[in-house]
């Protein structure tokens, strides 16, 4: 067992195998990502019988696992195949591996799935995209019931009160600090050039609302609770078009309705008479 562990290294996920033995006893974040699981565990309901999860950047197959083991059906996405390699062997130690169906996808690959999930898992994969608001935005068209989210962040957690519009010159606003924001690191965090964004507290909260999106609870550090909200739904500025394209899927329908009626008073409204 422990020459298979080292075979299938590195490990960025500590798991506690049936056995008793570890993947990453030395990790340098502790006991990780038990430690975080702990944190939140209490904020997800103990029976998962028949939801349908998704697991994003499933990496070994921590969550995955443990959700299963609450009787959840997860799909485990992750970029990496060295990770969905450890995630398959560490599914069949746990007797799991009919409860959790690993492909390798991207993030935004979820768009062309069809179907939707009760759950979606989506911790420690936002800040290493390049897009990504486009990710929430579909994720929140394939989310059922509740999403736990985790992201690094930057540091703060006051929120100012999103105005309804404001003034062209009225700027200064946006350099309060509890006005949403996003940190772009050009270069490298942590060593990593993946690090690419780093939102405040208030730009989280936001950007899930603008997605359709409410947070209902923050179990731990920058880990947030959310569901899908009816009401922020129905006020979504939802451009179907752009998302369409986005994802790569046919958008010249789509577009009609946003530009259609907008020509029409080009051509006969004020617009035209000028
Ligand atoms: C920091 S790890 C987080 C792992 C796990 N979700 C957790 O919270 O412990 C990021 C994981 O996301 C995967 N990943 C990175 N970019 C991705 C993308 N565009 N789509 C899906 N997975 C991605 C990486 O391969 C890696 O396994």
């Amino acid at each position: 067992m422990m020459q298979e562990i080292e075979q299938l290294g590195p490990w960025f996920h500590n798991l506690h195998l049936p056995n008793g033995e570890q993947t990453a006893p030395n990790h340098r974040l502790g006991d990780f990502p038990a430690f975080k699981w702990r944190e939140l565990e209490h904020a997800i309901p103990a029976d998962l019988t028949g939801w349908e999860v998704l697991d994003i950047g499933c990496n070994a197959g921590f969550y995955s696992i443990e959700l299963a083991k609450r009787g959840a059906n997860v799909l485990g996405i992750d970029v990496d195949p060295h990770y969905l390699r450890q995630a398959a062997w560490a599914a069949k130690q746990f007797g799991l591996e009919d409860r959790i169906e690993l492909k390798q996808m991207q993030v935004y690959d979820v768009a062309r799935l069809d179907r939707k999930f009760d759950l979606i898992w989506y911790m420690g994969v936002l800040y290493h995209l390049r897009y990504p608001l486009l990710s929430l935005d579909i994720l929140s068209q394939k989310l059922r019931k509740m999403m736990v989210f985790q992201t690094l962040s930057m540091p703060g957690t006051e929120v100012a009160e999103a105005p309804e519009d404001f003034d062209l010159n009225d700027r200064q606003r946006m350099l309060e600090t509890g006005w949403p924001k996003m940190a772009f690191i050009e270069k490298k965090m942590a060593g990593d050039i993946t690090n690419w964004w780093a939102p405040n507290h208030a730009a989280i909260e936001a950007m899930m609302r603008s997605c359709g999106l409410r947070v209902i609870q923050r179990p731990g550090h920058e880990v947030y609770l959310l569901e899908l909200d009816e009401e922020l739904q129905k006020q979504q500025q939802w451009n179907q078009s752009e998302y369409l394209s986005a994802t790569g899927q046919d958008w010249t329908e789509a577009v009609k309705e946003k530009v259609g009626d907008k020509n029409q008073y080009m051509v006969s409204g004020d617009n035209g008479k000028q």
